[in-house]
């Protein structure tokens, strides 16, 4: 049983496979405390953990001190105003201004099934049962629901609240995360991704000092500068040593939520931790009319004691297994060709036709146009909103296309970026109320564009019904549906003034309304997210597209970093990555065409290039690559991913490794980035391999044809020769009998 009330001891507890996750409730007022999360205990009384025989004490027992017991218990769930000074998970107005919240125990149910979140995202198919905790606040007449979903096999704990006014007057939230947590400090660093555009997911580790550090965003999407994860690791947990991080205690916590968020660990007085995360409470405010409820989005916490490499494991499982859906999730996808980098803006359907011939000839399965197809869209500065084809470029439209390109033996996707609306378009022209904008400014502009008013429904008819006449228009099996710029200037003409705190919010969800309404008119669509690259690769998202975009830097080496940044939280067959020509567009490196290969086989795979132009030697490795794709894409898709050493933090090479789930068969790859003068072969200790196999190593000439035992790979090691430049790759690939 993955969730039990054990009753004596007024505790939930929640079992995954190697962690427990432990409520109890410490007294007659029905304050709910976090006991413990961690690795695998036994049905004790941990109750003394809530140390409520402590001073201050719990009320109950000495109520003079009631602000004290507030500001140190450890909340499961914190309320607001009424004597805890850490920071509030739900701040709740009442029409005459008070905002003094504090949800308590009322009762629970135990479910088989986790209860869906009404137009959100969210993790499905657990399979270790659900617990509900509904809680309550009488002197507000609010519900507070607190959910938790058990997935047993993966280590993972899901967490979601909503909460409902019941009462006979409106209230106003202002705040409401999704997780709270309080918990002894051990010391732990703290780990979160960082970027910018083309340099997205990058780890970031600190030492906690006392008071709030925290990662959030504002911008109306998850954002390229900061993502919607935070981990705790023990010290040392992080650290690379030959083999990487597979040690030590990692707790990690990632929101399935694609708007404004804020992640953040508090340090009390007391060395205690209190980690919140959840929708960012800046510019939020959701009206309550009596008898609404409100859904906070879902987060997904892992707790491993086997570093970060345990921590990522499980959440690859949650992705993949009870996250992506659609016919794709356990698919090899088509090898596409896109051509944004080869033609930009300046193409024609002969010139696609041109490539996409050339393509064919090669393997490549699929071309897709981006951006420029439609109204008169030359440059970035109009069209947006016009989802009309361009004749004057593909004469005949997208049918003609489709069919010169389906004639090919070759699928055809397009491009297409629907939130969005130019100031030079027809749409703009018939609809200026329909941009996001503040009414008494002139709304910032930023690559040209205004953000649609997503939270009004007309204006999501209008972005439904032309995407699908886009689509319906001739055999488009792939869209990449992209936005390219963040929210500023948030006004809805439509939104009341007591309502205006809800638009970043009724965006994201207007967002997922449309995808969720695209994906069943179009079941067989192979749906790719991106923005600007990777400003919107979150956990939200991937419940849409099985893929998205990684980075509008596709230089292989720049790459390392990017992925291995995403591939810390997101499996590999999310990860959009193509080859492309050189000198790279975003930094001007010149990489070898095979090393690209390699970087780009870590994910979807394809091309973004001019194909026709590339030299003769570079375009007969197109066939190689492809056959490795075809050979190596289901281990890749499926296998678990090791973390072997990182270029972002040795600076000199990557390594990483994928090992299917029966240990039979590994792939590793290797880049070193820079060579060294004068040294010997590098020593690196694989993971993940069966200790009682014997492996056929392929790839290293020194070693070809050698059966080697899985515990000698992963505790001697195999020896890696230098190569004979910068930037050099190669591939290992291991079989068992
Ligand atoms: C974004 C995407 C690119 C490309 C352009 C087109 O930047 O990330 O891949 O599609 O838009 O404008």
């Amino acid at each position: 049983m993955a969730v039990k009330y054990l009753e004596e001891y007024k505790i939930f507890k929640l079992d995954t496979a190697h962690t427990s996750y432990c409520i109890g409730i410490a007294d007659v007022e029905g304050f709910l405390g976090h006991i413990y999360y961690g690795k695998k205990v036994g049905d004790e009384d941990l109750n003394y953990l809530l140390r409520t025989c402590e001073p201050p004490f719990v009320p109950f027992r000495n109520n003079r001190d009631r602000t004290s017991f507030y500001d140190q218990f450890p909340f499961e769930y914190s309320g607001n105003g009424l004597g805890d000074y850490r920071e509030s998970s739900i701040i709740v107005r009442t029409p005459e201004g008070g905002c003094g919240v504090l949800p308590l125990f009322e009762s629970y149910e135990i479910l088989e099934k986790k209860p869906k979140l009404q137009g959100l995202p969210a993790t499905f198919d657990n399979d270790g049962k659900a617990l509900v905790l509904h809680c309550g606040d009488p002197a507000l007449g609010l519900k507070v629901d607190l959910i938790y979903g058990v997935f047993e096999e993966a280590d993972a704990i899901t967490r979601s609240v909503i909460v409902r006014n019941d009462g006979e007057k409106p209230l106003w939230l202002e705040k409401i995360y999704s997780v709270c947590m309080d918990m002894e400090d051990r010391g732990y660093e703290m780990l979160t991704l960082h970027g910018s555009w083309a340099r997205e997911r990058q780890m970031d580790f600190r030492s906690l000092g006392y008071g709030k550090q925290s990662v959030g965003s504002l911008r109306g999407e998850t954002s390229h500068q900061e993502h919607p994860f935070l981990a705790l690791l023990e010290r040392g947990a992080d650290r690379e040593r030959d083999g990487g991080q597979d040690r030590g205690e990692v707790y990690g916590l990632q929101l399935v939520y694609s708007g404004n968020f804020l992640a953040q660990v508090e340090k009390t007085q007391m060395n205690t931790l209190r980690v919140v995360m959840g929708i960012h409470p800046e510019g939020f405010c959701w009206k309550l009319q009596p008898g609404e409820s409100f859904t906070a989005p879902e987060a997904i916490l892992t707790f491993s004691d086997q570093g970060l490499d345990g921590m990522t494991r499980s959440f690859h499982q949650v992705i993949r297994k009870h996250l992506i859906r659609g016919p794709y999730r356990n698919r090899k996808r088509p090898i596409l060709i896109n051509n944004w980098e080869a033609t930009y803006f300046d193409f024609n359907t002969e010139k696609l036709l041109k490539i996409a011939e050339c393509a064919a000839g090669l393997g490549i399965e699929m071309l897709v146009m981006d951006d420029g197809w439609f109204g008169h869209r030359n440059d970035d500065s109009s069209s947006l909103g016009d989802w009309k084809v361009n004749e004057e470029k593909l004469p005949g439209g997208l049918s003609a296309l489709a069919e010169g390109v389906n004639r090919l033996g070759m699928k055809l996707g397009i491009w297409l970026e629907p939130e969005m609306i130019s100031p030079d378009s027809e749409l703009y022209r018939a609809h200026p109320d329909w941009a996001i904008r503040l009414p008494e400014r002139e709304p910032a502009l930023c690559r040209c564009q205004y953000v649609l008013d997503l939270s009004r429904r007309e204006v999501r008819d209008y972005v439904f019904e032309s995407v699908c006449a886009v689509l319906h228009s001739a055999n488009i099996e792939y869209v990449k549906w992209d936005m390219n710029r963040q929210l500023s200037d948030l006004g809805s003409a439509e939104l009341p003034a007591d309502r205006a705190g809800e638009l970043y919010h009724r965006y994201v969800l207007g967002v997922y309304e449309l995808q969720e309404r695209l994906l069943a008119e179009f079941p067989e669509l192979l749906l790719e997210n991106c923005s600007g690259g990777g400003a919107r690769f979150d956990a939200g998202m991937l419940y849409y597209s099985p893929q998205i975009w990684c980075s509008d830097d596709t230089d292989a080496i720049e790459r390392l970093k990017i992925q291995e940044g995403t591939a810390l939280l997101y499996p590999l067959s999310a990860m959009g990555a193509h080859v492309s020509a050189c000198p790279n567009h975003a930094v001007g490196r010149v990489t070898p065409f095979e090393t690209r290969g390699f970087v780009a086989l870590a994910g979807t795979f394809g091309y973004e290039l001019d194909v026709t132009r590339l030299s003769e030697e570079e375009r007969a490795q197109i066939p190689e690559q492809i056959r490795l794709y075809h050979r190596y894409n289901d281990l890749v898709r499926e296998g678990e991913y090791y973390r072997i050493a990182s270029y972002q933090r040795n600076h000199e090479y990557d390594c990483y490794m994928v090992v299917s789930r029966n240990r039979r068969e590994a792939l590793v790859t290797y880049v070193q980035v820079l060579n060294r003068p004068n040294y010997r072969s590098r020593v690196i200790r694989l993971k993940g391999l069966d200790p009682a196999k014997r492996y056929l190593v392929e790839g290293l000439k020194h070693l070809e044809g050698r059966r080697i035992g899985g515990d000698a790979l992963m505790n001697a090691g195999l020896t890696i020769p230098g190569m004979w430049g910068d930037f050099r790759g190669m591939l290992i690939h291991m079989t068992a009998e």
